[in-house]
């Protein structure tokens, strides 16, 4: 087949003056780009680059393709941006690659997808969102479970989860999420902290879709209150160590597996996905989000799992790849 893959590289995207040191942590470098080309080479097809923004518009509208692999983020700090290109895709009735742009911008909201997911009876933590510095000189924060994660509502990549936005009492919540509002331009999640195991999970397939593994995100020095920040993401060689499959207790391991596979189901996912998990000291799964559209990249957690159980990377983009194919013409996979 001839595919189209569209993604955003970090150097493809103008940044305004005044912003954050992770501002492009989302976007893709061309080693990625090339390590997913040459997986879909690999399997027999020729590979059309189409970019993304104006040049993906521009190239769409000129390319014939047969389908396009998205791995596109999307621009500017929008929540529904992770929809912008299968939304273009939909318009001009091109098949694509993974969830569709309903069930990515509902994902990429972290408040929204927790009441879809409380509402479905998973555990998720305790949480609050302020959306402006008024709402968060009203609040009162008594009877909130302290200590408490505060992030960025509508990111990914551990953009904003710094060391600092693990916060203990009402000032450290406040001081932290006043200067969240401000830096990241959007509203802010206060979520109650997890202190147990880092969990992510890969789902991949439609009918029915099924776990891959799960993994558990180790610190390699001894951290009671370890969080899987931008900082430990960017050099994860050093400070972490992956095990998958994770040694959990059977019965924490049904729950990640069933809570997975329900979470990917009340979003309506395609294709794949990873969701992220903390695991409480009493052996408890608390889903704390999914991400359909996550890192193909060799050091992306989805692929470092797959590597972990033997897979090739050429395996796993061809597994997400006819997942698409089989569903297809189907808009909705139910
Ligand atoms: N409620 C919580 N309890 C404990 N740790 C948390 C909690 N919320 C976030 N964290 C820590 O912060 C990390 C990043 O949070 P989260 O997964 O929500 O962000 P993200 O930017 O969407 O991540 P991704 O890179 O998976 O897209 C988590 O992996 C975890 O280590
Ligand atoms: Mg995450």
């Amino acid at each position: 087949m001839r595919v189209g893959l569209s993604y955003d590289l970090k150097e493809a995207v103008i940044l305004k003056d005044a912003v954050p040191d992770d501002a492009l942590e989302e976007y893709d470098s061309p080693t990625t780009i090339e390590y997913i080309k040459s997986a879909l080479e690999g399997i027999g097809h020729s590979v059309v680059k189409l970019g993304g923004g104006t040049e993906f518009i521009l190239n769409i509208l000129q390319e014939k393709v047969d389908i396009v692999f998205n791995i596109s983020e999307g621009r500017g700090n929008y929540r529904s941006r992770e929809a912008q290109v299968p939304s273009i895709l939909e318009m001009l009735d091109i098949p694509y690659i993974g969830s569709d742009p309903q069930c990515l911008a509902i994902c990429l909201d972290k408040a929204l997808t927790k009441k879809l997911i409380v509402q479905a009876g998973i555990p998720t933590p305790a949480w609050r969102m302020i959306t402006s510095l008024k709402e968060l000189s009203a609040m009162s924060w008594q009877g909130f479970p302290f200590p408490a994660i505060v992030k960025p509502a509508y990111e990914g990549s551990s953009k904003g989860v710094h060391h600092n936005s693990l916060v203990d009492n009402q000032k450290q919540v406040i001081e932290t999420v006043a200067e969240m509002l401000e830096t990241y331009s959007q509203p802010v999640l206060v979520e109650q902290f997890i202190d147990g195991d880092e969990i992510t999970v890969g789902v991949i397939g439609n009918s029915p879709p099924k776990v891959l593994g799960i993994m558990r995100i180790l610190p390699r020095k001894n951290n009671n209150r370890f969080v899987y920040t931008v900082e430990v993401k960017r050099d994860w060689k050093n400070l972490v160590d992956y095990e998958c499959p994770a040694h959990l207790n059977e019965k924490t391991k049904d729950k990640i597996n069933s809570y997975s596979l329900k979470v990917f189901g009340v979003l309506e996912c395609r294709d794949f996905s990873r969701i992220d998990f903390r695991v409480s000291a009493d052996g408890m799964p608390y889903m704390l989000e999914i991400n359909p559209l996550p890192g193909l990249g060799d050091y992306s957690d989805l692929v470092i799992m797959a590597t972990k159980l033997g897979w090739k990377h050429e395996e796993l983009i061809a597994s997400v790849f006819s997942a698409a194919l089989e569903r297809h013409p189907l808009c909705v996979q139910r």
